[in-house]
């Protein structure tokens, strides 16, 4: 690991950083072993520790014949990263343990209603009615034979972050911003179907309904939704998994998760839409003045430092500030950090690919001198929408809300490097 590190995979981060005037772990800090290494790292808040495995291992892998192939495989049994319940009805996706842009589809944070529903794909239909020519019902090998579509995307539930509305709440990212997570989507063109049973002139509204014990159904505008929305059956190269909506799946790009129906069942087509219980009592946003906002489904520009993040401990040296960034209107085209609680800001580079409503990774290099600081990050869309400090965004929206939460979150590095959450 360490001959890794002090050779190539660090050669274009050593040009930057010195460059910013700093010095990454250097090759003596390397040849004196583990005092140089660990002096860099980020140690999480259970330590090394944790890292223990479950099975039993040889002291020399070189010296035993290894394991035999397996049919369907398991991440190593020292890797410990686990979703978080939230409650009984959601669990969060450890942000502060991911790499890249995609979420492990273990590891996608759940949102449902009334429990997760076993559902046989063989017995499992589509129907599609209203204002059709044709109505009609379709099994999931129908819905496979149409042309395939497939993207990344991320999900985020409109009700993440929700608990830093009344102040800084959540102790890790996990907390704070774990209801989002970036799969590859594969299915039909909503589009695609909709053609095939044919739509009426005046329908310009859809009714989706989930086949699960909540019946969640919700009504989407069929004009913004036509272009992107996609009826998946797999997720991330498989099947979807049950807890994602399996067998089916509508998704949305960029809308709140709510819309994206799991375990649909059913599609009507209206000329308005249909005021279900989700777009009536809930998922709408309570303002200053006692009005609400309804319909409220793009998810806005939004990004958060993942490492170092709440619980976390950093030591003095080099640290790569890490992070994500999203958008539910298209590009990220920038991410600024700030080093010391949003005096100043610093471009971060933007890491490959950048795709459209999207988790989109960043990364800057840093030198913490063990003072104490506020890290934050804040982004920028190709709409030029820039993500809002907290007092902007409480200024526009007050206090009442709970979804739709995307204003700049805010670390705080004390002395001795612990990270936990304020909102300055
Ligand atoms: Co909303």
């Amino acid at each position: 690991m360490t001959i890794q590190l002090g050779s190539e995979e660090t050669a274009g981060d050593a040009g930057r950083a010195e460059a910013e005037g700093t010095t990454l772990l250097n090759r003596r800090d390397l040849l004196a072993g583990t005092a140089g290494l660990v002096s860099a790292m980020i140690v999480g808040s259970m330590g090394p520790s944790a890292a223990r495995a479950t099975e039993s291992f040889p002291d020399d892998p070189t010296r035993v014949p290894g394991k035999a192939p397996t049919p369907y495989g398991q991440r190593s049994s020292f890797e410990t990263a686990v979703r978080v319940p939230r409650s009984w009805s959601a669990s969060l996706t450890p942000l502060q343990d991911s790499h890249g842009i995609l979420t492990p589809s273990a590891l996608h944070f759940e949102r449902h209603h009334n429990g997760v529903p076993t559902i046989n794909p063989a017995q499992h239909r589509l129907l599609i009615h209203g204002l059709v020519d044709q109505p009609w019902t379709f099994t999931l090998e129908d819905l496979k034979r149409f042309p395939v579509v497939s993207r990344l995307a991320f999900i985020e539930c409109s009700g993440n972050s929700s608990i830093e509305w009344k102040g800084p709440t959540g102790k890790t990212v996990q907390d704070t911003h774990g209801l989002t997570s970036t799969s590859e989507w594969t299915g039909v063109a909503l589009k695609t179907v909709l053609q095939e049973v044919g739509v009426k002139p005046r329908a310009s509204w859809v009714l989706a309904e989930g086949g699960d014990a909540a019946a969640m159904t919700r009504s989407l505008p069929l004009a913004s939704v036509l272009d992107e929305a996609i009826l998946c059956y797999a997720q991330n190269g498989e099947p979807l998994r049950p807890e994602q909506g399996y067998p089916l799946r509508l998704v949305i790009p960029g809308w709140e998760g709510n819309t994206c129906i799991k375990w649909l069942r059913r599609l009507k087509l209206g000329t308005g839409p249909f005021m279900t219980r989700e777009e009536t009592s809930q998922y709408t946003d309570l303002m200053p003045d006692g009005t609400a906002r309804q319909f409220t489904m793009v998810m806005e520009a939004k990004s958060v430092i993942t490492s170092p993040s709440g619980g976390q401990r950093i030591q003095p040296g080099f640290v790569e500030i890490r992070g994500l960034a999203w958008s539910g209107r298209g590009r990220i085209t920038e991410v600024e950090v700030s080093m010391d609680g949003g005096r100043t800001w610093r471009q971060s580079v933007l890491q490959d690919p950048v795709l459209p409503k999207c988790h989109t990774r960043f990364h800057v290099p840093w030198r913490w001198n063990g003072e104490d600081v506020i890290l934050q990050s804040r982004c920028l869309d190709e709409t030029g929408y820039r993500q809002p400090n907290r007092t902007t965004l409480v200024a526009a929206r007050g206090v009442n809300s709970y979804y739709h939460y995307n204003a700049i979150q805010s670390w705080h590095i004390a002395a001795d490097g612990q990270v936990s959450n304020v909102q300055p």
